[in-house]
């Protein structure tokens, strides 16, 4: 029927969803899947939990029951490539999580993607830290089958978290009915409207370089990424402390009123049964800096200052 103005929902629409967190999406994404025949969800064996927050990726797991196993990370937490490589063609699994921590892309999505077509695994990108960046292949989010986002990682939103679909054989997940307690709220709506992203991802890439430019040379500590590629938006300036000092340098530098975090300092029981040594000692030395868009180059500096008395005391 011809109407006066727009009726149709489905009309126009790009395929993606909000919700208050990325948790949610998640969640969404692996209830509507069919995991039968013994087939299991791969997750990568880092994974954080806090008492205040749980575990943002594997709460999901456990609330859906999913059948899962981890595959190990080396310390730069990519995959170890032949270990992965030959988990996707096992034929054991339906789907695959990829988590692009600190928005870095630390796998060879070109081979991830192809090898996940060939078998018929799911590949679930986690964009939680990673709103804006793009790699050779394109952007993070539009490589895998599902990819999801946390907003309120991002923007000064207090909530928020997408659901994107790049697989048109899963948009039907799109009409699921809403989970219940998820919707986005206006607050969160208005600050993603008014966002400007492209400036928050060259504010993020500068902090980034001139934060990494100040501590670079400071004995006891290391860059986790010392290069920063091109197209990538980090979500936080991670590094590895040496000598067992994380935990000692991190109350220093809160005390000083730096708001260092450690992603993740406490990882799930699993992981840590399973003997995932690589994760272990990254989750024991990690630290990771704000450079976000609201710090400001004295903010930096003072970052940079307050890391180097932190470790010559
Ligand atoms: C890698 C990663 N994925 C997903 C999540 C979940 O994000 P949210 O708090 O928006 O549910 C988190 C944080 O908890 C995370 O660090």
């Amino acid at each position: 029927m011809l109407t006066k103005s727009p009726q149709d929902r489905e009309s126009c629409m790009l395929p993606c969803r909000y919700f208050q967190a990325a948790r949610q999406a998640f969640e969404l994404v692996i209830s509507s899947l069919d995991f039968h025949n013994d087939q299991k969800l791969l997750l990568p064996a880092y994974i954080g939990i806090t008492d205040r927050e749980g575990s943002g990726v594997y709460d999901p797991v456990l609330e859906t029951a999913t059948p899962h196993e981890f595959y190990p990370v080396n310390e730069r937490l990519g995959a170890i490539e032949e270990r992965l490589y030959e988990l996707i063609e096992s034929g054991k699994y339906k789907a695959l999580l990829i988590i692009h921590y600190f928005g870095f892309c630390q796998n060879r999505m070109d081979i991830i993607v192809k090898l996940c077509k060939q078998n018929d695994v799911v590949l679930i990108e986690d964009c939680a830290h990673t709103m804006l960046s793009s790699v050779a292949e394109g952007d993070l989010g539009c490589l895998g089958d599902f990819s999801f986002y946390s907003i309120h990682k991002y923007l000064a939103a207090e909530n928020g978290g997408c659901l994107k679909i790049n697989n048109p054989k899963y948009f039907n997940v799109l009409q699921y009915p809403y989970l219940g307690r998820n919707l986005l709220t206006v607050d969160a709506l208005e600050i993603i409207l008014k966002s400007d992203l492209e400036l928050i991802r060259s504010r993020r890439r500068e902090n980034y370089l001139y934060l990494s430019n100040l501590i670079d040379a400071i004995s006891g500590i290391e860059l986790m990424f010392g290069h920063l590629p091109q197209g990538i938006a980090p979500h936080n300036l991670p590094l590895i402390v040496h000598e067992g000092r994380r935990e000692d340098i991190y109350f220093k530098l809160v005390d000083d009123g730096v708001p260092a975090i450690a992603l993740y300092y406490r990882l799930i029981s699993p992981i840590v049964e399973g003997g995932f040594d690589s994760s272990i000692k990254v989750s024991d030395n990690i630290l990771n800096l704000p450079i976000h868009q609201d710090v400001t180059t004295a903010d930096l500096e003072f970052v940079a200052k307050s890391l180097r008395t932190a470790l010559s005391s």
